[in-house]
């Protein structure tokens, strides 16, 4: 079968398209074939050896996909032959990865996808869902009328937080970096959008939220701490989840005399179980048309190189998922 695979870790260059043989599904495993599956930035991490993790070499690389049960193991009791499936979870933990024209994928880790949503539009929105949601699921919930700042609420995991949290009934106030993208956080549901680059931000943030903000979430990877704590409430909170490398500034202080706490978390340590309450509540939602991602490129399988050169190329601009489709 085509398959996307690396022999070592490096640039997007060590990413070969090759034959491979169609994995046996174990008992507990459900043969999938490939639809469509997404870029996610962890893919990129992981590739160039980043995530601290065996890779069984060929490493098939990816993380969703989505598609229809070819076969089934013996002990596959959920799904059967033709249904219409999705996963994000391959990958990791040993698994192979999900850039392969068909993948063996254990049944506690697959989700049925409902009619109403089709295979591109569930891996445009997959992943950055349920980062949402496992955040959100981190912080305890989110309750009606609190006040949550999402930095880069235009982007992919930004645009289901908008989505997500306004739906719960929280305040959004989103940044972007421009007209068309903050008319999406507006779209999105955010009670303001502003310019991240505004030298007035710290002002904007002020007036928008007069009383300040209950929730800072960044999804900018730059991670402007001081900025946060000038602007949380008491009893406010920090969530971390992008910025692998950065080192920002914490004013201490400020941090514990307001009772502020930070929530870090990484979707690839998720529970099956945190997974699968969270993918219910994407399908439920994209189903009706409350969580609704974009694709900023299709690409086929035999160029998931130059998908993930797209990915980590600062000056090009993407607005939603790359996603691959098979040859
Ligand atoms: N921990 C986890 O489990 C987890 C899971 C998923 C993703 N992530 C991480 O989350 C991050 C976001 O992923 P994504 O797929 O949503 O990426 P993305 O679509 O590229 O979004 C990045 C966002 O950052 C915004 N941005 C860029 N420069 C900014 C600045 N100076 N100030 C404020 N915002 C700025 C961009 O806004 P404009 O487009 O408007 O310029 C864009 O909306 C990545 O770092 C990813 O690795 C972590």
């Amino acid at each position: 079968m085509q398959a996307a695979f690396i022999r070592r870790t490096g640039p997007p260059d060590v990413i070969e398209i090759g034959d491979l043989p169609v994995p046996t599904p174990a008992a507990n495993e459900v043969l999938v074939r490939l639809h469509a599956a997404a870029v996610d930035p962890v893919d990129t991490y992981i590739r160039q050896g980043l995530v601290a993790m065996d890779l069984p070499f060929p490493f098939v690389i990816g993380r969703d996909l989505a598609g229809t049960v070819e076969a089934v193991g013996g002990a596959v009791r959920g799904f059967a032959a033709g249904d219409r499936v999705w996963c994000n979870n391959q990958g990791i933990d040993g698994r192979q990865g999900s850039f392969a024209a068909f993948s063996a994928v254990r049944e506690d880790l697959l989700y049925a996808l409902p009619a109403a949503v089709g295979f591109e539009d569930i891996m445009a929105v997959a992943h950055a869902g349920l980062t949402a949601c496992l955040g959100i699921e981190r912080l305890g919930g989110l309750a009606a009328g609190q006040v949550v700042f999402v930095n880069g609420g235009a982007g992919n995991v930004g645009r289901a937080l908008v989505q997500v949290a306004t739906g719960l009934g929280a305040r959004v106030i989103a940044t972007a970096g421009t007209d068309a993208g903050r008319a999406t956080c507006r779209a999105d549901g955010a009670a303001a959008a502003l310019d991240y680059r505004s030298p007035a931000l710290a002002d904007e943030l002020r007036a928008a939220a007069p009383d300040g903000i209950d929730v800072y979430w960044d999804l900018s990877g730059r991670q402007d701490l001081a900025f946060a704590l000038a602007h949380l409430r008491r009893r406010g909170r920090i969530v971390v989840m992008s910025g692998l490398g950065a080192q920002p500034v914490l004013p201490v202080g400020a941090l514990y005399v307001n009772d502020v706490s930070i929530v870090g978390f990484a979707i690839t340590y998720a529970t099956v179980d945190e997974m699968r309450r969270c993918a219910d509540r994407i399908n439920a939602l994209a189903a009706d048309g409350r969580l609704r991602g974009a694709i900023a490129r299709r690409l086929p399988l035999s160029q998931a190189r130059e998908a993930h050169r797209l990915l980590e190329d600062k000056s090009v601009r993407l607005d939603g998922k790359i996603i691959v489709v098979p040859d």
